[in-house]
């Protein structure tokens, strides 16, 4: 939600915000704006509701100068409809010399509001944000201090906010603060950047710093220098951005989505990278960062969306390898329904931006109460990963489609390795069966190419079904979220009602729904093992077969039952039950993306959506 960059330098301002905006596009927005300070003009801001390019589109037709320093915006609307008039910048003070942008949630805004009509301020757009910008500009008039009205005003604020101000008087600065939002600098060589994230900048520069909670960054193109909002100077710690720039680009594929379903091979492997030995053994040197772990006789995983379902991969995993009890939680409902944790429960905290605010909360509030936090992020800088004991990064890269794909097999392979490592430290299983489980392991990347090799059925299936009404998703044990995920995946890109459902569950309900032509993917589990699962699922496909459903399977190369039953198959390569489920996503995201594609819709931004929600 709401992409924020700034930039100070001798460099073209335009080029970086525009540039900027363009690779935050895939945080989700509705208008976009910009502002920068001429030498000689001043102050001139510009924004339009809708897409980039109409903005763009616009500065072409009435061309602004270029300037030294400047802030852009895109917005997702949240106080007030997505307008020109509500885009940001926002413009403060009597003579409108100052401007403010704003990604977040103001919540005391309307009591601040009332404050300044009274004293006769004129508001030009129904933003909370706006409020923010006469404030400090009318503190600034006062004082003439522009940092110190600044501190005073963002000291008054409650609830969520990164706040990005330049004023016509100081040509050279641009102020940052953040409470509970995503901010970045970008260090560049006589430049400095802002950033929500950063792909605004990495362009430019690969050495960042990540700002804390409740600080204030000065900025200017020689100097960066943070503090808290209570004034203590802060020494910020630099860390190098390891993706690049052509990383966030589409690289000649037709969109972002189909680039990321196609990176998954390099993706699972970056994550194994280092922290697999080839002989199968597992250790994760980022437990050093969590004493007492072997204490720990609780794991609780809070996420949202995708990460929730990689959160149920991992428990499937933990409890069968490393028997430590797991309950998974949408962060949302977690922490507010008094959950117990003590000092023994380790939190899991699942996100791919680590800048998702339900997983951060949650985070926050078990911390409070006592318990150790593990995080699994994709982001360098992140807050989540800031705010955890110990973060294993998931080394994906850049995910710019809304709808998530690598990282969730990348969250997946790292949750593999929690529950292994796990298991190594807590002498859970037999050395031998751990390390054959982590040579299987090492097999994933290749694994996950070949299916990538052989989607080409798929894809076909998912043009076939692009006139479907509604899609049904089966699965059990690690199948069980894979069904959830891949109906997720439908309602994010294609608008139609898809539902996973625990095949065992069938007979309690769902079944009902099974009439004549109704399409139902089956993830189905391998036949390995005494416990398998695999001629219950053949049951249930048989079953609802007989009641007039469509049946696309996903099965292992191999199984002939499967072959026989079902209307489609499309086989995965045989590995370990729980190891599957990397495997078994990718055909349903190729199903979701072809189907999708083929009703013409936008795969990479779909309606309504965030990347990153940074507002409860
Ligand atoms: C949003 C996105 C989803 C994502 C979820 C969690 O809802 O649209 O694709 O799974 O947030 O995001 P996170 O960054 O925390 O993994």
């Amino acid at each position: 939600m709401c992409g924020i960059v700034g930039y100070v330098g001798p460099g073209s301002t335009l080029d970086v915000l525009l540039g900027g905006l363009k690779r935050l596009e895939y945080r989700g927005y509705d208008s976009a704006g910009i502002s920068v300070i001429n030498q000689s003009g001043g102050l001139q801001t510009r924004k339009k509701a809708g897409k980039l390019n109409v903005l763009v589109e616009d500065l072409a037709g009435s061309p602004m100068a270029d300037a030294h320093i400047g802030i852009g915006h895109t917005r997702w609307a949240t106080h007030g409809a997505p307008t020109d008039g509500n885009a940001h910048p926002h413009l403060g003070g009597e003579h409108l010399k100052l401007s403010l942008i704003h990604n977040g949630i103001i919540e005391n805004f309307a009591e601040l509001k009332a404050e300044l009509l009274a004293a006769g301020t004129k508001f030009s757009s129904e933003t909370d944000s706006e409020v923010a910008a006469h404030l400090v500009a009318r503190e600034y008039e006062k004082s003439g201090d522009l940092t110190q009205a600044f501190r005073s005003v963002v000291n008054r604020l409650h609830g969520a906010f990164t706040l990005l101000c330049i004023h016509e008087d100081h040509k050279d600065l641009i102020l940052a603060a953040r409470r509970n939002s995503p901010l970045v600098i970008g260090l560049g060589d006589g430049e400095n950047f802002l950033g929500s994230d950063v792909a605004a900048f990495v362009e430019y520069t690969k050495k960042a710093v990540s700002v804390g909670q409740d600080e204030i960054v000065e900025l200017r193109a020689e100097s960066v220098s943070v503090s808290t909002f209570a004034g203590e100077p802060v020494t910020p710690k630099e860390f190098t951005v390891d993706w690049d720039a052509s990383s966030a680009s589409k690289g000649g594929w037709p969109s972002f989505m189909a680039k990321e379903i196609a990176d998954q091979p390099q993706a699972v492997g970056d994550t194994l990278m280092g922290r697999l030995a080839s002989d199968g053994s597992v250790k994760l040197a980022e437990f050093a960062g969590l004493d007492q772990l072997s204490e720990v006789n609780r794991i609780t995983i809070v996420a949202c969306g995708t990460a929730a379902y990689a959160g149920e991969v991992a428990k499937y995993a933990i409890e069968k390898w490393a028997k430590i009890p797991v309950s998974v939680e949408l962060a949302h409902e977690f922490r507010y329904r008094d959950p117990i944790i003590d000092a023994k429960t380790l939190i899991l905290a699942i996100s791919q931006s680590g800048e998702t605010m339900d997983t951060l909360m949650a985070v926050r509030y078990a911390k409070e109460r006592g318990a150790k936090v593990l995080s699994i992020c994709n982001t360098q800088g992140a807050t989540l990963a800031r705010e955890s004991d110990a973060t294993i990064y998931t080394h994906a890269g850049p995910e710019v489609a809304v709808a998530s794909t690598k990282a969730f097999t990348a969250q997946i392979t790292a949750g593999l390795l929690v529950a292994l490592s796990l298991s190594w430290l807590r002498k859970a299983m037999p050395e031998a069966e751990l390390k054959g489980l982590g040579k299987e392991l090492l097999k994933l990347p290749r694994q996950v190419k070949k299916v990538l090799d052989s989607v080409g059925h798929m894809r076909d299936l998912g043009k076939a079904f692009s006139n479907a009404k509604s899609i049904l998703f089966l699965g059990r044990n690690v199948g069980y979220p894979i069904a959830m995920e891949g109906a997720l995946k439908l309602k994010e890109l294609a608008y139609i009602h898809a539902e996973g459902f625990a095949a065992g569950e069938l007979k309690h309900g769902p079944i009902a729904l099974i009439e004549e032509g109704q399409p139902v993917i089956v993830v189905v589990p391998s036949q390995k093992g005494e416990d398998s699962l695999h001629p219950k699922v053949v049951s249930n496909i048989q079953e609802i077969k007989a009641r007039g459903a469509k049946v696309i399977a996903i099965a292992e190369t191999g199984d002939t039952q499967v072959d026989s039953v079902a209307d489609e198959v499309f086989h995965i390569p045989v590995t370990s039950p729980l190891m599957a489920s990397v495997l078994s996503v990718i055909p349903l995201q190729i199903f979701a993306l072809e189907l999708a594609s083929a009703k013409g819709l936008d795969v990479d931004q779909p309606r309504n959506l965030a990347k990153s929600v940074t507002v409860e």
